[in-house]
């Protein structure tokens, strides 16, 4: 199935989180078999937010996300699409100034987080290259991206097993533990949509991102991306190198060692 075909417009998926909202947060932990908390321990330790730091939550849902920043000292907005996640995200959260606001085009000014998170998000928004244009619009030069997200195991037999349990197990938990059982196959078909850790990579890069790197965790069924909105100086000595390289392709003939929209400081781990 390609992203495509799964084709959902906003207010679908706002409507589809909506009906899921009351219990999101607990058939999260059931499907995830109790990594849930661990990948959030993780999320939260790759944003390493500081006391009074902006850090912009986006498809903050319930704002269980949040919260674990806000808990850092950070002055936290949480961003989501679906009213119904960001009314039950207010009533636990009180502490948290939740947005019900749309990825693709984000309400604040250039310039404004030192940090910018989504945590399984991503994969819903309609048109994620332009959600990753935005977050480093509104992020500060030199403030840091992280994402979250579902991702490709990269050994064979572990993707197999992956694929069933996506396939014919989590549907059957969904009927048993969640309102909206729909909303747990579409899950299951987004998931299988989503493009592999180093496609991602490539999107952040592509959008003007800088040492964007990857981890793995629980064996890569999540990744975490990371990436930095370039300050000024680095921006002029990409821009540099890239002419070099351009140069250099000219009078030699060679492919340019520096291909357009990388930076030889980048790396994927
Ligand atoms: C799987 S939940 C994740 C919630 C939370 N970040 C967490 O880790 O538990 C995905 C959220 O993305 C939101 N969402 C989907 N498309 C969006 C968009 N275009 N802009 C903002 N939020 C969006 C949904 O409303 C939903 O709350």
């Amino acid at each position: 199935m390609s992203r495509a075909d799964l084709n959902k417009r906003p207010d679908e998926v706002a409507a589809m989180f909506d009906d899921v909202a009351a219990k999101y947060d607990l058939t999260n932990d059931i499907l995830s078999a109790g990594n849930a908390p661990l990948w959030r321990v993780a999320t939260v330790r790759a944003v390493d937010p500081q006391p009074g730091e902006k850090v912009l939550d986006i498809a903050a849902g319930t704002g269980t996300s949040s919260a674990a920043f806000a808990k850092k000292g950070a002055d936290v907005t949480a961003l989501d699409l679906s009213a119904g996640m960001i009314r039950v995200g207010r009533e636990r959260h009180p502490e948290i100034t939740f947005v019900e606001g749309d990825a693709e085009h984000l309400p604040f000014d250039d310039d404004t987080f030192d940090a910018v998170s989504i945590s399984f998000g991503l994969r819903n928004v309609n048109d994620p290259q332009q959600a990753l244009v935005e977050m480093l619009r509104v992020l500060k030069p030199g403030g840091r991206v992280v994402i979250c997200e579902f991702s490709t195991p990269p050994l064979a037999l572990l993707r197999f097993g992956y694929g069933t349990y996506l396939k014919r197990v989590l549907p059957g938990v969904a009927k048993l533990s969640s309102s909206n059982p729909a909303a747990y196959r579409y899950l299951a078909e987004s998931i299988d949509a989503w493009p592999e850790q180093q496609v991602l990579s490539q999107w952040l890069r592509g959008v003007g991102f800088t040492m964007v790197a990857y981890r793995n965790l629980t064996a890569g069924i999540v990744a975490l991306h990371r990436g930095r909105k370039p300050v000024a100086g680095t921006v002029r000595a990409s821009v540099a190198r890239r002419a070099k390289a351009r140069r250099d392709h000219q009078v030699t003939g060679e492919q340019p060692r520096v291909q357009p929209g990388t930076d030889a400081a980048d790396h994927d781990g």
